[in-house]
């Protein structure tokens, strides 16, 4: 089965199997989770509509070329980020989700089950850089078979990040830190497909 394929047959499956479940309508889900609590720090505080940005004819080729059936997949898997930043750039975001992924971790460390799960959830459901994330990716980059990977890294790291928060609302802190480890090891895999260069310096020349 081609990367195609597969992204296109995992994503219809979810659809089949309940979208209800898998993408919650965004506004209950920003106020409650299934078991009732509440997250009040995740209010939102960014816009509620994507700003349109003039992109480069480079850019909006690029986007033109993806199958609009994977980009109607693509929004749906990503329906739960309902806020939009018209300053903050990817490595901005970027430096929040690992603000409150830190958070996360040291909630669980010092069993405090709330600030874990608040944390949680609001990385699992960070803002959107200006011009979305998409828009920090190489050209190349662009396509359905290196976008394919995604759903697996998604549920990995927003999808762990979800369960960390119940297990950590439910004390279960052993598992909730055996979870997290698979977060974070989305989020290298992530970064090890999309995230280019590391602020080398160009001063350095041997
Ligand atoms: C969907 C893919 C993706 C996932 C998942 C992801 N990242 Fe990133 N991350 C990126 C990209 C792309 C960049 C580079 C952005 C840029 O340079 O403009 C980046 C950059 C970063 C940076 C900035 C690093 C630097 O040197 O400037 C941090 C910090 C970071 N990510 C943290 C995380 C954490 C923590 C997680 C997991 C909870 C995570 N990321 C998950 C795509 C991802």
């Amino acid at each position: 089965m081609s990367m195609k394929h597969k992204f296109v047959s995992t994503l219809t499956a979810v659809a089949v199997l309940g979208a209800a479940a898998a993408f919650p309508a965004a506004a209950d889900e920003a106020k409650a989770s299934a078991n009732g609590h509440k997250y009040p720090s995740i209010e939102k505080t960014s816009a509620d509509a994507p700003r349109q940005y003039k992109m480069s004819p480079e850019f909006q080729a690029q986007i033109k070329k993806l199958p609009p059936e994977f980009v109607q997949q693509f929004k749906k898997m990503t329906a739960k980020h309902t806020r939009y930043s018209e300053d903050a750039t990817a490595r901005q975001v970027m430096m929040e989700l690992l603000s409150d992924v830190q958070c996360t971790t040291a909630g669980l460390m010092v069993e405090n089950g709330e600030m874990a799960a608040d944390c949680a959830v609001r990385a699992s459901r960070h803002r959107w850089p200006k011009g979305h994330l998409m828009a920090y990716v190489k050209l190349e980059q662009i396509n359905v078979d290196s976008l394919a990977t995604l759903p697996k890294i998604n549920e990995q790291v927003e999808g762990g990040l979800e369960r960390v928060a119940e297990m950590a609302l439910k004390k279960d802190f052993v598992s909730a830190g055996a979870e997290m480890g698979k977060v974070l090891s989305g989020c290298s895999s992530c970064h090890n497909l999309f995230r280019f260069g590391k602020g080398d310096s160009p001063y350095i020349v041997e």
